[in-house]
């Protein structure tokens, strides 16, 4: 049997990561991206941290970081694709290699993608890398569930009883295979959590914060300066400052 040889690349490429932080929810639309981006930019000035964009179908960390203007030029290559730096935050996506185009897959087609992201990024020694992962139980959890043996799960929830039943499969999943949840980020939060807070019992996770819902957040979006002086990175700060005293 011939074995990927990019699958013993991977393990080396994420030896010199401390902690792996995948940031998942079933859902789309419940504030992935922006939180992920939000706590990795909050720990890049606590400790040396990375942020992958893994929703390679609506990758939008880009957006967030103000990196639209550099996706023409490739990440720079040294023994292994080097990061972008941004203000320190080491950050990687999809979008650098397609330009942002669509990348329709099926099959295999995001394994491959992830393969080949994840075996030639070169993080080098991170203490925390964040991944903003696209919404479901499917090909990219499972991959980092077999990949990143030390990833611990954030798991980001709306406190509505939709939401309940999917993070309750979310939750069942990740802790019956073996792995750790940090807790519960519940987002667009109405000071009412009680459904969500069903589940912290059950399965003895914690909700690690809220972050309240900012009317204001489309133009906090608009620079990345704004987005640093605004409203949702404060709320956000203190889950971060959390999130660095569990390790
Ligand atoms: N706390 C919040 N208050 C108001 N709008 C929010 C909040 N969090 C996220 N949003 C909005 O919800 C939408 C989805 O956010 P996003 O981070 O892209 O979610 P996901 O990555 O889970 O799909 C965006 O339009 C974003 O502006
Ligand atoms: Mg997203």
């Amino acid at each position: 049997m011939i074995i990927d040889p990019r699958i013993h690349l991977i393990k080396e490429r994420i030896e010199g990561i401390s902690n792996i932080i995948p940031v998942i929810s079933s859902k789309g639309g419940v504030g992935k991206s922006l939180i992920s981006t939000a706590l990795a930019w909050h720990m890049k000035d606590m400790a040396r941290t990375g942020l992958l964009d893994l929703d390679v179908w609506g990758a939008s960390d880009h957006l967030l970081l103000a990196l639209s203007d550099r996706l023409n030029k490739f990440p720079d290559e040294e023994r292994g694709i080097v990061p972008v730096n941004v203000n320190g935050l080491n950050f990687m996506s999809v979008v650098f290699y397609t330009g942002n185009r669509p990348l329709p897959l099926r099959g295999d087609g995001f394994s491959e993608v992830f393969l080949e992201l994840v075996s030639i990024t070169r993080w080098d020694k991170l203490d925390f890398l964040f991944i903003d992962m696209p919404p479901g139980l499917n090909d990219p959890i499972l991959d980092v569930l077999k990949y990143f043996k030390k990833g611990k799960f954030l798991v980001v929830a709306t406190p509505s009883k939709l939401a309940v039943n999917v993070v309750n499969n979310t939750l069942d999943l990740i802790l019956s295979q073996g792995y750790s949840i940090i807790g519960i980020v519940e987002n667009m939060s109405r000071g009412n959590s009680s459904y969500l807070e069903s589940l912290t019992g059950k399965y003895d996770v914690e909700i690690i914060g809220r972050i309240p819902y900012i009317e204001e957040i489309e133009e906090e979006i608009d620079s990345l300066q704004s987005l640093m002086n605004g409203r949702f990175f404060r709320e956000t700060k203190e889950i971060a400052d959390r999130i660095f005293h569990l390790f």
